[in-house]
């Protein structure tokens, strides 16, 4: 039976975190990149630590936190309208090129997003995408207040959308995310924004590694965690002929 829905992360997955670097070069020129790859960085990890604490602030809270620390650590001086113009792109940040039109192929079936941004975050995003008149969902982990990959989180679709794992393909670009939602019982499209070869040619290319390089090497390869995708993907325009030929 072919998926009766499909569930998408946001940031890296919809939409490119990697588009705040025009707005992080114009605050501090020749930083942008250091500012960005570490921000990102630090932002997951923020989530990750806020849930083994047991100390959940939403995602607003620790974007937010993450920047100050990320700037803080680079000896950059701020102030809090440069603040809030920065972390302002976190709600119109640019959705991948054929993220639209992979959406609109699939409207026949329900589409949604799972994502650890805040709800005032998300509606944003998708009002700004102009995705929120293709999505039939947009769910916050709020509703939990844990982040992925905590098993909490993806039970909200279920509990949302009224589908049972096995009717749900999950697609993120985040490995640590694909691991978690496999973890759970989801099938996932992992989609492999950065190929290993292209991976291995960027670090092979410089002495000293970039950061956005670093940050490729970091996040956008799979983890050791024991879980592997059901899907690999090189776009999102792959994804409906996966949808409609799946068979269980
Ligand atoms: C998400 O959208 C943080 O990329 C992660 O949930």
């Amino acid at each position: 039976m072919p998926f009766k829905a499909v569930v998408f992360d946001a940031y890296g997955t919809l939409y490119d975190v990697q588009s705040v670097a025009a707005v992080t070069e114009q605050a501090f020129p020749g930083h942008g990149d250091i500012i960005t790859q570490l921000w990102r960085i630090k932002q997951l990890e923020y989530t990750w630590l806020r849930s083994l604490m047991q100390r959940y602030e939403d995602f607003a809270v620790v974007t937010h936190d993450s920047l100050v620390y990320t700037l803080r650590v680079l000896g950059l001086r701020t102030d809090a309208a440069t603040l809030d113009r920065i972390i302002a792109k976190y709600l119109d940040l640019d959705p991948y090129p054929d993220a639209r039109a992979a959406l609109a192929a699939m409207k026949d079936r329900r589409l949604a997003i799972l994502s650890n941004g805040s709800p005032a975050m998300l509606d944003g995003l998708a009002k700004a995408s102009g995705f929120d008149t293709l999505l039939d969902a947009v769910i916050s982990v709020d509703a939990r207040k844990i982040f992925k990959p905590s098993p909490q989180a993806y039970a909200l679709i279920e509990e949302t959308l009224g589908l049972a794992p096995s009717e749900v393909l999950f697609v993120s670009s985040n490995p640590w995310d694909v691991c978690g939602a496999k973890a759970f019982g989801l099938n996932v499209a992992w989609i492999e924004r950065v190929s290993p070869e292209a991976m291995a040619a960027a670090c092979l290319e410089t002495d000293l590694v970039a950061p956005l390089t670093l940050f490729k090497a970091l996040r956008t390869q799979m983890d050791e965690l024991g879980f592997a995708p059901d899907y690999r993907i090189a776009a999102l325009s792959e994804l409906p002929e996966i949808v409609t030929t799946h068979e269980p």
